[in-house]
């Protein structure tokens, strides 16, 4: 029997199973039809305790596309969580509905108690503060298909480091490559944590902090843009403060290399203006279809299919 897995962190997968994951994005993504039937008969189960659009259709679309079927909820207050089940029993019973499961949870660390509890793969899809492999998984596959490689690049993260899950998952992802320097771009009040700047002098890696984005474009070969996280804020008098302390227009973009890749997670609020849409440097439209493709390829991997 095969050995039941779980994407709960980007560092789950060795560098080498994660090689191997985007070489089959990149096969999906050449000839999306011949996958069409690898998944006929199974199920796919989205456990959304928290709202999304993106990930919630993305993981959908990527069973459906490969022939498989989805069931699951939405929204936590109409769900079973509304009457006290534990996230350990819901998972018990839809291991006994569905194949393969993709949940998000406002709680830090829920996709993983569900996990120890369940008899099929649990992909986190985004838990609180703290992790989103999925999306990191995608910021991957994006940066390998535009750049050619990870690794030797400088990339901007800017925006809410604080509480943005994709910014945490992505530097611990990317922390594994040779050559990339990383400049963190924030307001004091939303530095990246202190346990992701630890890590990273621990084994050595360059990164900088600063509060202007201006003075450090001309150096960035992809900027991560973020929105400030409301949803995560303890009062929202910070949140008004904050939402709009970086707006990337037409003029900051003047001070940019004409390669420089735009990268975000999406959804945008005001943090990347509309007209910065048709510039051939902005990826995060892109980045949605390259979404698609990873997982695709990881509910593949997951469920053994060949
Ligand atoms: C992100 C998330 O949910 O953390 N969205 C997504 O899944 N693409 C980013 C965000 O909500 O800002």
């Amino acid at each position: 029997m095969n050995k039941l897995r779980h994407m709960m962190n980007p560092l789950d997968f060795s560098v080498e199973e994660l090689e191997e994951l985007f070489d089959l994005a990149g096969e999906i993504e050449k000839d999306m039809d011949s996958y069409a039937h690898k998944c006929d008969g199974k199920i796919l189960a989205t456990c959304f305790y928290e709202p999304s659009t993106r990930t919630r259709l993305s993981f959908e679309t990527a069973m459906l596309r490969l022939g498989g079927k989805t069931l699951g909820f939405a929204d936590a207050s109409n769900s079973s969580a509304a009457k006290g089940e534990s996230v350990a029993d819901t998972i018990r019973v839809i291991s006994c509905f569905a194949d393969i499961c993709a949940m998000r949870h406002p709680k830090e660390g829920a996709p993983m108690v569900a996990a120890t509890k369940s008899s099929i793969p649990v992909i986190n899809a985004g838990d609180g503060g703290h992790q989103h492999p999925t999306q990191t998984l995608t910021d991957l596959l994006t940066i390998r298909s535009l750049y050619g490689k990870l690794g030797d690049f400088t990339i901007g993260l800017c925006g809410d480091l604080k509480f943005g899950r994709t910014v945490h998952s992505l530097i611990n992802a990317l922390s594994r490559y040779e050559g990339i320097r990383f400049i963190f771009i924030s307001p004091k009040e939303l530095r990246v944590p202190d346990y992701i700047t630890e890590m990273l002098t621990q084994k050595n890696i360059p990164y900088e902090e600063v509060i202007k984005l201006e003075d450090v474009m001309p150096q960035l070969d992809f900027l991560y843009m973020t929105r400030v996280q409301k949803e995560r804020f303890f009062n929202e008098e910070d949140y008004i403060r904050l939402k709009d302390f970086y707006i990337l227009n037409k003029e900051k973009m003047a001070k940019a290399k004409v390669n420089m890749y735009i990268l975000h997670p999406l959804p945008r609020v005001n943090e990347i203006s509309v007209e910065i849409d048709d510039d051939p440097r902005a990826a995060y439209f892109k980045q949605v279809q390259y979404g698609l493709y990873v997982r695709m390829a990881l509910i593949l991997t997951l469920l053994n299919i060949k």
